[in-house]
């Protein structure tokens, strides 16, 4: 049998699409067939990175790539936010979504241990885990994505979380509530498979605001691999993908990280 192109015509939403890994998986997916919807903080960068993905796919209908601005970290209205963004891009649950990939999140300023207040220890968990189960909540009621295991939904996590750089203890605590969260949403979204992406130093808009704030920073993520490099978004990208593609993966983890876990074991 000639093997199939699972994602030629599929439908898939991207929250964190606007930008680095998430766009990145967007430009993967319309690279294959599937018609996108981007999502991110808001709507004109929304809009103009839909534009910019039109332009790396000239061929391809417009229609085939939407953007849409929603503000993640909005908590009093994000429910009812999300199901209005649901509601509009599958047409009142009529034109379903077949993926979620989430790679939304901002690392803004999180605080070190020496830093934490009561205040400040929740900051950026609205978008990394609130928001997370409640996009959960609404693919749950069967409406907006088909209840099948050709459906998937991939969080991300981080390899902090099973690394962590000095002072990123808040960074690993949020890492790890992809681990938990794709492991309870693969149990309680079933037939949906949940699992998620762990990510090692990926060459992003992201990493290079570090690498504007503290040069040398990327060098530094290059030595802390084998492979001396740090990752492309679009190596990241097939990450998500193969989630998406394999019926048989479920409630597990995709590293891709250049082989940090194994690297400065004082022999390399
Ligand atoms: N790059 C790495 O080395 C690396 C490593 C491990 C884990 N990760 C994780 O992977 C994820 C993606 O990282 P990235 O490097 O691709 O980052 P990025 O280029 O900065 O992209 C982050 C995305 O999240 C969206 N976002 C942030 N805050 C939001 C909010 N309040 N509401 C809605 N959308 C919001 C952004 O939308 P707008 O720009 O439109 O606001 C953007 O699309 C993050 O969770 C990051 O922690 C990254
Ligand atoms: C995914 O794994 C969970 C945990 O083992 C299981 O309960 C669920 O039925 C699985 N989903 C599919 C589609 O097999």
């Amino acid at each position: 049998m000639a093997h199939p192109n699972r994602l030629q015509d599929a439908r898939v939403l991207i929250f964190g699409g606007t930008s680095g890994i998430g766009f990145a998986v967007a430009s993967l997916c319309l690279s294959q067939g599937s018609t996108v919807i981007i999502s991110g903080s808001n709507q004109p960068k929304a809009d103009k990175k839909a534009s910019e993905l039109r332009s790396i796919y000239p061929n391809i209908p417009k229609e085939k790539v939407s953007g849409y601005g929603l503000d993640l970290a909005d908590s009093a209205n994000i429910e009812t936010r999300l199901t209005e963004l649901f509601e509009k891009i599958t047409n009142g649950g009529k034109d379903k979504i077949d993926h979620v990939a989430y790679t939304a999140g901002d690392i803004g300023n999180i605080p070190t241990v020496p830093q934490v207040t009561a205040e400040n220890a929740m900051v950026s968990f609205e978008v990394r885990y609130i928001a997370v189960l409640l996009v959960a909540k609404l693919l749950s009621t069967g409406k907006y994505m088909p209840q099948s295991p050709t459906s998937s939904l991939t969080l991300t996590g981080g390899v902090n979380t099973k690394k962590p750089m000095p002072g990123w203890t808040l960074m690993a605590a949020r890492g790890g509530t992809a681990d938990g969260m794709s492991k309870g949403l693969a149990v309680d979204l079933a037939p949906i498979r949940v699992n998620y992406v762990e990510p090692g130093a990926i060459h992003t808009e992201l990493v290079q605001k570090l690498e504007d704030a503290h040069p040398g920073v990327i060098e530094k993520f290059k030595g802390a691999t084998l492979t001396r490099t740090v990752g492309e978004p679009s190596d990241c990208a097939e990450a998500y993908a193969w989630f998406m593609r394999d019926r048989f993966a479920n409630g597990t983890v995709a590293a891709t990280n250049g082989g940090q876990l194994l690297a400065n074991s004082g022999f390399n």
